[in-house]
């Protein structure tokens, strides 16, 4: 693909996402040498503008490309715009046609929906009757993919039309990250934690995704689909899958989908929620916005429950935390192990459980909660770290080093590899799991636990602790500041 011509068309290029993910994205990739030389982005959107305002509007999001803006300027002079009545307009579709064939009849072609899940079928519908060429023609789709099982199959099914499965990218940003992508190599290829990945040595696992702000101007989406849909039933889900999954025979591009199939097997293997295991909250001030209706029952957090029952993990929970308006952003995964069998013979004092924690963001690291004896005159037990910081071992600020989840995944759909891709089965189980949960709590309408902003939202400790995850109040995680 590297020496084959490269069109891009963007889908609601005008939109947030384009802006600031997409564009700075594909700005990205170019500085690192990793588009074709001949490519062409097409931003394509309902407004009518000229092609230098639009590059204009574009430009304000791309970084600072450290040569005085020479890169910058290349990378605008190739992209274009071209505004259409609707996602579906057939003339203005043929009018891009016109531009890729002029450019050339024989590009790879790639279609970024940055648009509507309800415009996805009559876009897809209408780049197959009007965008012609040889050369490969790939589709990334965004979230939402339908608000419940029997939507998301409807929008598969319509997409299915049109498209094959295998040039359709969904794409769920949270496989992009470092710390996701470097979950199955932290797994298979460390020999202590291959040996101790299941339910003979680990007590609980604990996913928890943490935002400071609230629906910051997206009351309107949000609202309609809350925090479980947010984040819990697709990024955390996803992140799940690839701790619980069992080892794929190889991990490139070749066996994507043998990653896939063993990421299904994990979902098919968990029963749908129950009611029992699930906390709500919904923060004080939310119902304030003006896109929110004043008697909204929507939940901007959920922390609960699920098994996978699998020999693997028989008996082990999996706690899900979720939330927005919280005391911090953070997301990370706590591998919480089981009490080590000596030490309740050996210590006076309860001696705490070892924990990897894999922190996604904010700054990339691993550390397990490892414990020492108290230096000096002690002999008791005192946690403290084993830990690789990426941003001191491997310079991860640096977007060279960490590039963003967006940069990584488009990357992945121009070599063709969509094992960092939800495939069709993955999302309806991931749907079938949650679909009944959504249904009951829209159908009873019970106002969640209201919680202040800024703090760790409603009271959840207790019931964390009763489904099996230990939290040691004592520990203070250790920074780097001097003490
Ligand atoms: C998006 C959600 O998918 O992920 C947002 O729609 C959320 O509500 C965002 O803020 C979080 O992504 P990140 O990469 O900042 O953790």
């Amino acid at each position: 693909w590297h020496f084959s011509p490269l069109i891009i068309v963007i889908l609601g290029a005008s939109g947030d996402l384009a802006a600031k993910k997409t564009y700075p994205s594909l700005f990205s990739l170019y500085t690192s040498g990793l588009l074709p030389k001949q490519f062409k982005i097409i931003g394509y959107a309902r407004s009518p503008k000229t092609i230098e305002s639009f590059r204009e509007h574009v430009g304000k999001y791309l970084s600072d490309d450290g040569n005085g803006g020479v890169d910058k300027q290349r990378f605008l002079e190739n992209c274009d715009y071209i505004n259409g009545k609707s996602y579906g307009d057939e003339d203005a579709f043929k009018v891009v046609n016109t531009s890729i064939q002029t450019f050339s009849p024989v590009a790879n072609k790639l279609f970024y929906f940055a648009i509507p899940a309800s415009t996805f079928a009559v876009s897809a519908t209408t780049i197959k009757t009007t965008i012609m060429g040889e050369g490969w023609l790939r589709i990334i789709l965004e979230k939402p993919f339908g608000h419940d099982l029997e939507s998301c199959r409807e929008l598969t099914e319509s997409l299915a039309q049109s498209y094959d499965e295998e040039n359709l990218y969904r794409i769920d940003h949270y496989l992009g990250k470092e710390m996701v992508q470097n979950l199955m190599t932290l797994r298979f290829s460390n020999l202590y934690f291959s040996r101790l990945w299941d339910s003979q040595s680990i007590a609980a696992v604990l996913l928890t995704f943490k935002e400071p702000f609230g629906t910051d101007g997206r009351g309107g989406y949000f609202d309609r689909y809350g925090i479980v849909r947010d984040i819990i039933q697709n990024h955390l889900m996803q992140v799940l899958c690839l701790i619980a999954m069992e080892p794929p025979l190889k991990v490139d591009g070749s066996s994507s989908d043998q990653i896939r199939t063993n990421k299904v097997n994990v979902l098919k293997a968990i029963e749908a929620i129950s009611i029992e295991d699930v906390v709500l909250g919904q923060y004080e001030g939310y119902r304030d916005d003006p896109t929110v209706p004043d008697n909204s029952t929507t939940s901007t957090f959920c922390a609960l429950k699920l098994h996978i029952n699998t020999p693997r993990w028989e008996g082990v929970p999996f706690i899900l935390k979720a939330g927005k308006a919280l005391d911090e952003r953070k997301a990370e995964i706590r591998i919480q192990f089981k009490d080590a069998p000596a030490a309740s013979f050996m210590f006076d004092t309860p001696v705490p459980r070892n924990e990897l924690v894999i922190r996604l963001q904010p700054r990339e690291a691993i550390y397990i909660k490892t414990n020492v004896k108290t230096p000096g005159f002690s002999s008791q037990p005192v946690q403290s770290e084993l830990e690789v910081d990426y941003t001191t071992r491997f310079g991860a600020s640096d977007s060279k080093n960490n590039p963003d989840a967006y940069t990584r995944l488009i990357l992945e759909v121009l070599r063709g590899r969509s094992a960092g891709f939800v495939r069709k089965d993955e999302l309806e189980e991931a749907w079938r799991i949650f679909t009944p949960l959504l249904h009951q709590i829209e159908r009873e309408r019970q106002m969640p636990i209201i919680y202040q902003q800024g703090t760790r939202g409603p009271e959840h400790d207790v019931k964390v602790e009763e489904w099996g995850y230990l939290r040691n109040s004592e520990y203070v995680y250790y920074n780097g500041a001097v003490v």
